[in-house]
């Protein structure tokens, strides 16, 4: 497990030595945003960091039931945009956790740059560092590709639920044959666990979790690929996208993982629980 944990950190870890807020700040200031006018809109290109971007968060989002007074913690946070959506969207309190130090301090730096009140821990989904009970709704996304252990993930996210608290999950899964690497969440096998529906399914029922709802996204994210792929074609890629994120290797990784989704072989799915 912690031979996996390491592996996942060296893939997401800093690419060229210049901290990601730095490589984001200088990206926006080329755009012609000064610093002091960068807003959580702004970030929206580069701190979604899974497939369909924003509209995928707000899809997902729109079915659960988020106030204010809601407790949510957000396993896997990466640089923070579904937390901060999250808490400007509903009001509600957002922690966010992830193993990745480096995605941890730029998810802190950029919600004090954009006023937001979240915080970010470093922390892993197999040993949440959180007491039982203390959130009301948890949210996965696009993590789960990273884990090796689903009935651990899915224990932990139990525990630190209360009963009746909620797990809204949006991960890549997998329908056919591995992709090619790498892809967006792994450099190469050692650090992807890609796995099908049933052993999400298995492990939440095995942790005391009731399935809800289920969409498979499948036809929804061709689309958006295939939107994308024609903007692209027409300006470019974005100046403020995921690149920024995923370093040098960043188009071979979107190609192998477009590809796999094109054939059918994965696909992100949402699946929401309730605790029992
Ligand atoms: C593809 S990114 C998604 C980030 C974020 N959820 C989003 O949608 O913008 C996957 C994230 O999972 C984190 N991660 C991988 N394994 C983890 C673990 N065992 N515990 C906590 N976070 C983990 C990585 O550090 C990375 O930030």
């Amino acid at each position: 497990m912690e031979n996996a944990e390491a592996e996942v950190v060296s893939h997401y870890a800093d690419h060229d030595g210049v901290s990601l807020f730095d490589r984001i700040y200088a990206a926006l200031a080329a755009q012609g945003v000064a610093a002091a006018d960068v807003t959580a809109e702004h970030l929206k290109g580069v701190d979604e960091f899974h497939i369909g971007g924003v509209d995928a968060t707000l899809a997902l989002l729109d079915q659960l039931a988020i106030a204010p007074a809601t407790r949510v913690l957000d396993i896997g946070s990466g640089i923070g945009g579904p937390a901060r959506l999250i808490a400007s969207r509903y009001g509600a309190q957002v922690t966010g956790v992830d193993l990745t130090p480096d995605f941890v301090e730029t998810a802190r730096r950029l919600s004090a740059a954009v006023g937001s009140p979240t915080e970010f821990i470093v922390g892993s989904a197999f040993d949440l560092p959180f007491a039982d009970a203390t959130f009301d709704l948890a949210t996965l996304l696009h993590v789960g590709m990273n884990l090796p252990d689903k009935p651990r993930l899915f224990a932990e996210a139990a525990r630190v639920l209360r009963p009746g608290g909620t797990f809204a999950v949006y991960d890549v899964m997998l329908f056919g044959n591995h992709p090619d690497f790498p892809v967006p969440w792994s450099s190469g096998p050692e650090s992807s666990f890609l796995s099908g529906p049933y052993t999400y399914l298995d492990a939440a029922a095995e942790a005391g979790f009731t399935l809800r709802a289920r969409r498979d996204r499948g036809d929804v994210v061709r689309a958006f690929f295939v939107a994308m792929q024609e903007r692209m074609a027409k300006a470019g890629p974005p100046a403020i996208g995921l690149p920024l994120i995923m370093g040098p290797t960043a188009p071979v990784k979107a190609a192998n993982m477009i590809k796999a989704v094109t054939a059918g072989d994965i696909a992100p799915v949402e699946m929401i629980f309730d605790r029992r």
